[in-house]
């Protein structure tokens, strides 16, 4: 087995050798390595993946084999154990202002949604606008309706999510990911509890979105129709990418130092 630890830790900026690459994509996974305290389980063993500006990736694979985990550290929701983020060519690990660049850069939908049941699907929306831009309230309501007309559901703006169908719960959720305009959509099953008619009307916004607003969207997935919907598809398995439709695939630490 390859020791990694030349690669890892780089904590203080891109590699050497490594600058050029990740300046050209918008999100730069760098050999990102996760177990979770409680388990022998290694859920991410060494995961690279680049992605630019206004693509479509669908990431696959068994369940278990590290998505989610994968999802979570692209969105620094969770951190790596070695390895580093890098948005725009910037190292994430060690920015300060975390909390704030996640508000605003990027948007996530999850499977179950998390909408906050007290509060109405326009009222929901604005919720992550108090971590973005100063708006005004009159501003914040006006970007909630257009948003909600985006995703086609003004004529329920007022109602609380336990009286919206499931599919409507998750076009309120999409709504709610952009509502600061972020730059990277990040989605977790986004149509695992939709029936097919829901799930397509998802899959018809993400392609609106990302031909429209130019958004990276990374979708984790178990359905084809997602998959064959997206611009490349990344395999993993066993916390590995193990295959991507991508043209720039990047290798991995170990064929790295082979190479
Ligand atoms: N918080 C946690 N604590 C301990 N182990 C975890 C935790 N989260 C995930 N794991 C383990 O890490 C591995 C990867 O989990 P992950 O949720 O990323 O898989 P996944 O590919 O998203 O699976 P699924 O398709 O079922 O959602 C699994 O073996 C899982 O049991
Ligand atoms: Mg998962």
């Amino acid at each position: 087995m390859t020791d990694n630890r030349n690669y890892l830790g780089h904590r203080n900026g891109i590699p050497a050798g490594r600058r050029g690459e990740c300046g050209d994509y918008l999100l730069y996974a760098d050999r990102l390595y996760k177990t979770y305290p409680d388990g022998e389980v290694r859920a991410l063993n060494g995961v690279s993946l680049g992605v630019h500006q206004g693509e479509y990736v669908a990431i696959t694979g068994p369940s278990g084999c590290g998505k989610s985990t994968l999802l979570n550290m692209l969105g620094v929701l969770d951190v790596p154990d070695n390895g580093e983020i890098y948005f725009r060519g910037q190292p994430l690990t060690t920015r300060r202002d975390l909390d704030n660049f996640r508000a605003r850069q990027i948007g996530f939908v999850f499977q179950s949604f998390f909408l906050i049941p007290t509060l109405t699907a326009r009222e929901n929306v604005q919720v992550p606008m108090f971590e973005g831009p100063r708006l005004s309230a009159r501003e914040r309501a006006k970007k909630a309706d257009d948003l909600l007309a985006l995703v086609g559901m003004s004529q329920r703006a007022h109602h609380r999510p336990m009286k919206l169908s499931v599919g409507e719960r998750q076009r309120v959720a999409i709504a709610r990911a952009l509502a600061n305009d972020p730059v990277l959509l990040l989605a977790d099953e986004p149509t695992g509890n939709l029936d097919s008619e829901n799930a397509d009307k998802v899959l018809d916004l993400f392609t609106a979105l990302q031909k429209d607003r130019n958004l990276a969207l990374i979708v984790v997935t178990h359905s084809d129709e997602v998959a064959e919907r997206a611009d490349r598809v990344v395999k993993m398995r066993d916390g590995r990418v193990v295959a991507d439709s991508g043209a720039d695939i990047i290798p991995t630490s170990d064929s790295a130092a082979t190479s």
